[in-house]
């Protein structure tokens, strides 16, 4: 373990919208049914953003439940890093438009596009600023709509995503407490198996991109799932070892919430029982970059993460992406 970490978690909030959908709502708009997602995925209902309302009202709102609880002012802010594959509009970054509902007038403000890894490689960014001196306040948010980009004909996705939204504040470290590992990875030779074809300079907007759906998600899950399982375990093994900590010295994994099949053979290759393991999949299915900030939120608001508390976040996506990162509140 490094005796001063560089920097550490200040304040945390999230958001989701109130309109849910749960399974049976679904079993009247496809061939699916409330048994099947519950016993392949864990998932009970999702969340969908009212139709007046963007990513960057979501992203907004998890953002200033954040500064409050760090006690940090918007204009304090010297950086914001939106991790979202979900934006508001192609360009410009949905950081942008947080950055003026939030009123952060003196921050830097951009997006990272690494799918349901997004949030880790914005706290990695966020550590190396603030190691570097460059930031002294970062606030690092993992926003997404995806329910705006969901093939709600395709019983294959459709019953898998949710929206939300959570966030945090990175500042300078005040003691032992803080980011004490950090590890992203990916490979670009599996872009295939998980992608949202249209709309990009590969397949411009045209009649023909709607008519096929390519705007829409694409995903081949099987595949998707062995990679995740094996993934997530490489990127524990290298944050473990980055922080010379052993499994049973974490108090708290809080996994990427997509599946919870995925989650409980992470939990299993790492010895550790349910009880050990952050799981909410159930409430809200796949919120991607979002799932992490939010079940970490819940967790530090609800007292099963406290301080002295050493949590290991791992998360895996689209890319292929995958990281994790080993937090001691
Ligand atoms: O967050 C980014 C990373 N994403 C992930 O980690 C997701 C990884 N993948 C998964 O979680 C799983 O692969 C899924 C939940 C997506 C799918 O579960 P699966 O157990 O891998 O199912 P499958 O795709 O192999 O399909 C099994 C069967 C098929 O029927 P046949 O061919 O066996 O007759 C599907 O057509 O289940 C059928 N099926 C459904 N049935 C009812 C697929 N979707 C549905 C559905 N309702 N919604």
């Amino acid at each position: 373990m490094t005796e001063t970490p560089q920097s550490m978690i200040a304040g945390m909030g999230h958001a989701v919208p109130s309109k849910v959908l749960t399974n049976h709502d679904l079993e009247k708009m496809v061939d699916t049914n409330d048994q099947w997602i519950r016993e392949r995925t864990g998932i009970e209902r999702r969340h969908i953003l009212e139709k007046d309302k963007t990513n960057s009202d979501l992203a907004k709102q998890a953002g200033v439940l954040a500064l409050q609880d760090a006690g940090i002012k918007p204009e304090e802010v010297d950086c914001i890093i939106l991790a979202t594959i979900s934006g508001d509009m192609p360009f410009p970054s949905t950081a942008c438009f947080v950055q003026a509902k939030l009123g952060a007038v003196n921050a830097a403000a951009f997006d990272i596009s690494a799918a349901c890894s997004g949030f880790l490689y914005g706290l990695a960014l966020a550590d190396s600023f603030i190691r570097s001196k460059k930031f002294q306040r970062v606030l690092v948010i993992g926003s997404e709509t995806l329910s705006r980009f969901t093939d709600w004909e395709d019983r294959a996705t459709c019953v898998l995503f949710g929206d939300g939204a959570g966030a945090a504040v990175v500042v300078p470290s005040d003691g032992i407490k803080g980011i004490i590992a950090s590890y992203i990875r990916s490979d670009g030779r599996l872009t295939h198996l998980l992608n949202t074809p249209g709309g990009g300079s590969a397949h411009p907007t045209s009649h023909d991109t709607v008519d096929q759906h390519m705007h829409f998600i694409k995903m081949e899950g099987r595949e998707v799932f062995k990679h995740a399982v094996r993934s997530m375990v490489d990127a524990v093994k290298h944050s473990l070892k980055q922080a010379k900590l052993r499994p049973e010295e974490i108090d708290f994994l809080v996994p990427h919430q997509a599946n919870v099949r995925i989650i409980d053979a992470i939990a299993e290759r790492l010895h550790m029982g349910r009880d050990r393991v952050c799981i909410n999949v159930q409430n809200y299915g796949n919120t991607s970059a979002a799932s992490i900030p939010i079940a970490l939120d819940e967790a530090r608001r609800d007292g099963r993460i406290h301080e002295g508390s050493t949590c290991l976040l791992v998360a895996f996506g689209g890319g292929l992406t995958w990281a994790s990162t080993i937090i001691r509140f």
